[in-house]
């Protein structure tokens, strides 16, 4: 089977995608004019044109200015069934989602607006696509130690709708220590916890995002690299990296895409995936970051189905689902070399 078709149709799982970051330009248009809020563009194509970043911070600035047009139910409904139309377009069958309820909550957006639209978008993919997902909240590692603990408060009526917390946003000066207290609560709750951690913060967010914040998964984790210990440790917990290739160029993370770490990880035996963090944003969903990896690295088919396989095991569902997704991904492995 030709490469393309054969990453084309491989069962896929997201386990690292910003709901917030899947708004299309088109969208943002729409919702702008739907809500009357206004935008410092005159078109889709000029806010492309603006996708120019040059680090974490620049990408993230004009990231929560786009989210400002979410503001009823039926907007957050709309952007995250955009998203899984697009998973099914590209074959993801089962996708765990971040959620930043700060950026929308601190501009007086209830939080149950925030989680009933997104979640109605989910439960309709199951039933109508038949993609599974899970939802994981982040708190805004910029923001302080209290407004985390208040977001955690909100979402405690929700908690059948949240698996995990999660942090995200910049990882300079805002280091997993800072939020021990808040994770170490979840966890009482129940929650799982994963962390943005060495994306380009340093190899230290990953030790520490794991012996202080207990996380199941590093989130990028791609530093990993300067400290070879904490690689053999990785690789040894078999704990979970979500990679997103195409977000790391974007974010010069990886000066091309050659140079990036992820198949020399996977040689290593750890369990890293493929993922698209913001596709809105970084031009490109699962498919394309599928693509942009095995073509500048010349991956073969067991290799591209293994990063699959991975984010299976590194999945927040119980063992029947994995099995199922599993043997779907082995099934599609076999079929492609008959
Ligand atoms: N929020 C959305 N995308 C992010 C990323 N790649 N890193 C940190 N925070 C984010
Ligand atoms: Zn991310």
């Amino acid at each position: 089977m030709e490469q393309l078709n054969f990453i084309r149709q491989l069962p896929k799982v997201e386990l690292h995608l910003h709901i917030e970051g899947s708004l299309e330009p088109e969208m943002m248009f729409e919702l702008a004019k739907r809500n009357q809020i206004p935008l410092p563009f005159q078109s889709p194509e000029e806010v492309r044109a603006a996708y120019q970043f040059s680090n974490l911070q620049s990408f993230l600035d004009i990231y929560y200015q786009g989210a400002q047009v979410l503001i009823h139910e039926q907007d957050f409904y709309d952007l995250t069934w955009a998203y899984l139309l697009r998973c099914q377009q590209d074959n993801v069958i089962h996708t765990e989602i971040f959620f930043d309820p700060q950026t929308h909550t601190d501009r007086g957006i209830a939080f149950s607006t925030v989680v009933n639209g997104i979640t109605k978008a989910l439960s309709d993919a199951e039933s109508q696509l038949g993609i599974t997902s899970q939802l994981i909240m982040c708190f805004l590692r910029h923001l302080d130690e209290q407004a985390a603990f208040e977001t955690l408060e909100q979402a405690l009526p929700y908690k059948d709708k949240i698996i995990a917390v999660g942090l995200d946003s910049s990882e300079q000066g805002h280091p997993p220590e800072k939020f021990q207290r808040v994770f170490e609560k979840a966890r009482q709750e129940g929650f799982l916890t994963v962390a943005h951690a060495g994306e380009e913060g340093s190899s230290e967010n990953i030790r520490n995002a794991m012996s202080l914040l207990h996380v199941a998964r590093v989130d990028h984790g791609v530093r990993c690299v300067d400290d070879p210990l904490l690689v053999e440790k990785l690789a040894e917990l078999q704990m979970p990296l979500t990679v997103c290739p195409l977000s790391n160029l974007k974010l010069k993370v990886f000066d091309t895409m050659d140079q990036h770490n992820i198949c020399e990880l996977l040689e290593k035996g750890l369990c890293v995936t493929i993922n698209s963090d913001d596709p809105a944003y970084f031009g490109g969903y699962m498919n394309d970051n599928f693509i942009a990896v095995a073509q500048s690295h010349s991956l073969g088919s067991a290799s591209l189905a293994q990063f699959s396989l991975n984010a299976v095991e590194a999945s927040f569902v119980d063992e029947e689902s994995k099995a199922k997704m599993r043997n779907r991904i082995l099934a599609h492995l076999e079929h492609s070399l008959s």
